[in-house]
């Protein structure tokens, strides 16, 4: 399987970003897949302009499929577009627009029913890490955010809230201890997927991160927002 390297733009960059993006993104790529989560409104510019090793994501979706839900896209409507991989249950959903896992639980099997890849985000908040039942904070949120999800491939996001955006990376191995925990609870569950990691990763420190064992990948946020994401986005090719 590929690593998997993904931005995150956020609410971020606008068409002449998007300009910049389309001149930078001119590498090739063997071991990586790569993504980029734009807001929905340039989905379609940057599915013209990017070239095909790099799928344009979204960066959520409706847990409903139509109907009176103002303000919603659904998954039906960027398959329309030609989206088939969006990010799911970023912590910034979960915290500021109150996703819980059971909304979580229902986009990801909708997602399923319409064939579009989720990565899905799961992370501790620091006083979970701080008080040290932060495994247990996640395999609950691991299990609900599944439910009753088996025998099928999923890429997991593991970014624990307290270094994202902010340049605070984990120690090696307290990244490779929650990458070794969602790889046997998705054993458990016969789920298959990349388990990649997400917060503050920069282009500094990609190529150390990238030895950690068991990671695939990385999602990136704040460095995928000028050229510095051609660095992330290769450093598996090294
Ligand atoms: P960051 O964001 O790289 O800016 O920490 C990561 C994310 O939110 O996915």
């Amino acid at each position: 399987m590929k690593n998997l390297v993904g931005g995150n733009w956020k609410l971020n960059n606008s068409m002449q970003e998007i300009l910049m993006a389309e001149r930078c993104f001119n590498f090739t790529l063997k071991n990586t897949e790569c993504f980029v989560g734009v807001p929905y409104i340039y989905i379609e510019e940057c599915l013209r302009r990017f070239p095909k090793n790099i799928r344009v994501a979204a960066q959520n979706f409706s847990e409903y499929e139509n109907g009176a839900y103002t303000g919603e896209v659904s998954i039906v409507q960027l398959k329309e577009f030609g989206v088939n991989l969006s990010i799911l249950g970023h912590s910034e959903r979960r915290q500021i627009f109150n996703e819980s896992d059971a909304t979580i639980n229902n986009k990801l099997k909708i997602a399923m029913k319409y064939g579009v890849e989720p990565v899905l985000c799961l992370g501790e908040p620091h006083n979970y890490r701080k008080r040290g039942d932060y495994i247990d904070y996640l395999e609950n949120q691991y299990t609900n955010s599944i439910g009753e999800i088996r025998n099928t491939t999923l890429d997991i996001a593991y970014e624990p809230v307290w270094a994202i955006g902010n340049d605070v990376t984990p120690e090696e191995h307290e990244i490779e201890e929650v990458h070794k925990k969602i790889f046997d609870w998705n054993k458990k569950n016969r789920i298959s997927g990349r388990i990649i990691y997400g917060g503050s990763v920069n282009k500094s420190n990609a190529f150390r991160l990238s030895k950690i064992q068991g990671l695939d990948g990385f999602l990136v946020g704040n460095a995928s927002l000028d050229e510095d994401f051609v660095q992330i986005a290769t450093v598996f090719e090294k």
